[in-house]
């Protein structure tokens, strides 16, 4: 009988001989200590992305045992591959700007690599994207894995997690509420177990995404890091792996569809999850043909209540969610507006998995009934107008609520180096009324578009107890930040977009009501300062980021390459 998997004489090495490739990698594949026994068995690939530079993915060794387990107690050959790993806070610029990078490493090297399916194991936050991106663009069945949450900390009595309260503490150093001792006592108690950042920040929130999309298995999202349950997961992704998606090639191709990505949106804004999910999901999409359209998404968020009460925009962390009835209880109290029909990669559909689910167990202080939300509409919204023709995004639900309808005078920074050097100046001349602005810190910038829309609070305001104040820029906010920041401005200041003519003093009118944002300039004179302008040549001639700065498509297509 003919074999249903091809093994590891898959995709075989050219020589001019195929009986020779064959012959020559199964003699270096021996020098390993396999035996034919295990070389005829189907082989699922785990793609590994442990990194000493990532400390949200020190648990793989232990997760990587269990994996292993699943997939050889079920008849197939598992083989660890390494890939780049994309450890948030240890890369310049910024991880946005290598999620490409790492998606064509991981598209290249499932497809160039003799694996019947493939294993994605990976957690922080550009990881799940640009795994996702990477095997959407295979025809190799995939399964994500993730390391799970970690668990809260204790600082002076108080449960703190990295890093909604890394913020508020620094806000609080910044404006001499804090000493440097008390600070690096919080420095020492913010992130202390292996896992993803323990708030709704945009590693948590891809990670229930994805399930939503149907690429990890049922409930596998969100159990913590340090939980047994994660290596009981483990196990059983590793059975699916080889079992069900490997023996019926079961790819994300013939399971997630457009409806699949609406359910996503809504339960994004359900749990009021990271902006960041926005280009990501748009990315992803992409790579499956199916188009995110920017409009659609307010109509979703609209529509759907914020029910889940998690750091930074409420209390609680991912442990309570867990613990509260996580997704399940969320998909529950959506069932009525999320497409029922959309299927997971073992079949299984949104309507099956609710069938027998009882709600009596959910904790209504981190996961709210739809019949009494914590907000009646979604925590994000696109914002069009003429400061942004292309669109902006808006996390109202991290919002200061007088400030969602404001009008001030612009304060200018030309870059985020101008930022630095002047924020702080005590000579700066700003109000609190003033509407911050940053640009230059979009995409096709140098600085790959960081998590710098979060511009800090001028110091000499943060002094008198100036919370917050409305900040636009075309660059990210981190998932786990707050405030009435607009991001994500396109097309943005370097491919002369608006934000690159606003001068200090122009008044900006912002309309959450509306989903507006303009700059109140006449007609005329934006078109004189666009005739002068004259743009910054940008810095990288080789390599890499000479690629990244001439492929890279706006945040409103995902920010991905465009010959991707
Ligand atoms: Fe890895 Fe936050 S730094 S998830």
């Amino acid at each position: 009988m003919k074999k249903k998997h091809l093994g590891i004489d898959k995709g075989l090495t050219n020589y001019g001989d195929k009986e020779f490739s064959k012959f020559l990698r199964r003699s270096f594949a021996k020098s390993m200590g396999y035996t034919n026994k295990s070389l005829n068995k189907p082989i699922v690939g785990i793609c590994y992305t442990e990194s000493g530079f990532n400390n949200c993915h020190r648990n793989f060794p232990k997760i990587l045992e269990s994996l292993k387990i699943g997939i050889l107690s079920n008849g197939a050959l598992p083989i660890v591959f390494p890939m780049i790993s994309l450890g948030e806070t240890f890369l310049n610029p910024t991880s946005m700007m290598y999620r490409n990078l790492m998606s064509m490493c991981v598209e290249e090297m499932i497809n160039a690599q003799p694996m019947d399916a493939v294993i994605l194991l990976g957690g922080c936050d550009k990881n799940i994207p640009a795994l996702m991106m990477g095997s959407f663009s295979t025809d190799v069945p995939s399964v994500l894995m993730v390391p799970g949450p970690m668990m809260t900390g204790m600082y002076n009595n108080e449960r703190v997690g990295a890093c909604t309260d890394c913020r508020r503490y620094w806000s609080q150093f910044r404006s001499n509420e804090l000493s440097k001792k008390e600070i690096e006592k919080v420095e020492n108690n913010l992130a202390t177990t292996s896992g993803t950042c323990p708030v709704m920040g945009t590693a948590s929130t891809m990670a229930i995404l994805s399930e939503v999309l149907g690429v990890m298995p049922i409930n596998s999202a969100t159990a913590p890091a340090v939980h047994a349950d994660r290596l009981r997961i483990a196990e059983n992704t590793g059975e699916i792996a080889a079992t069900k998606i490997l023996q019926k090639k079961i790819t994300p191709k013939n399971y997630i569809n457009k409806k699949s990505f609406e359910n996503a949106l809504r339960v994004l804004f359900a749990i009021s999850g990271s902006t960041n999910a926005l280009i990501h999901l748009t990315a992803m999409a992409r790579r499956l043909n199916i188009k995110i359209d920017l409009k659609k998404i307010n109509k979703i968020s609209n529509e759907t209540p914020v029910l889940v009460n998690l750091k930074p925009v409420g209390t609680g962390y991912m442990e309570d969610f867990h613990n509260a009835g996580g997704l399940d209880s969320v998909l529950y109290e959506l069932k009525n507006s999320l497409n029922l029909e959309c299927k997971n990669l073992e079949g299984i559909s949104l309507k099956e998995r609710l069938k027998n689910f009882d709600n009596k167990h959910t904790n209504r202080s981190y996961i709210f009934s739809k019949a009494k939300p914590i907000n009646k509409q979604g925590g994000i919204v696109v914002l069009f107008g003429s400061l942004a023709p292309e669109g902006a995004i808006l996390k109202r639900a991290a919002a200061t609520s007088k400030l969602l309808e404001h009008e001030g005078k612009a304060l200018v920074f030309t870059s985020l180096k101008d930022l630095s050097n002047r924020i702080d100046d005590p000579n700066l001349k700003v109000s609190e009324k003033d509407i911050l602005i940053l640009r230059n810190a979009g995409p096709s910038t140098d600085s790959g578009m960081p998590e710098a829309g979060y511009l800090p609070i001028p110091k000499k305001l943060a002094k008198k107890g100036v919370k917050d104040m409305v900040r636009i820029s075309d660059a990210r906010m981190s998932g786990t930040a707050f405030g009435t920041i607009i991001l994500h401005v396109t097309p943005e200041g370097s491919k002369k977009g608006p934000l690159s003519i606003v001068k200090t003093g122009d008044k900006i009118k912002l309309s959450e009501k509306n989903k507006t944002i303009d700059l109140m300039v006449s007609k005329k004179e934006i078109q004189k300062r666009f005739q002068k302008l004259k743009l910054k040549k940008n810095q990288f001639s080789r390599g890499y980021k000479k690629l990244y700065l001439e492929s890279i498509l706006p945040a409103s297509e995902g920010c991905d390459f465009n010959f991707l």
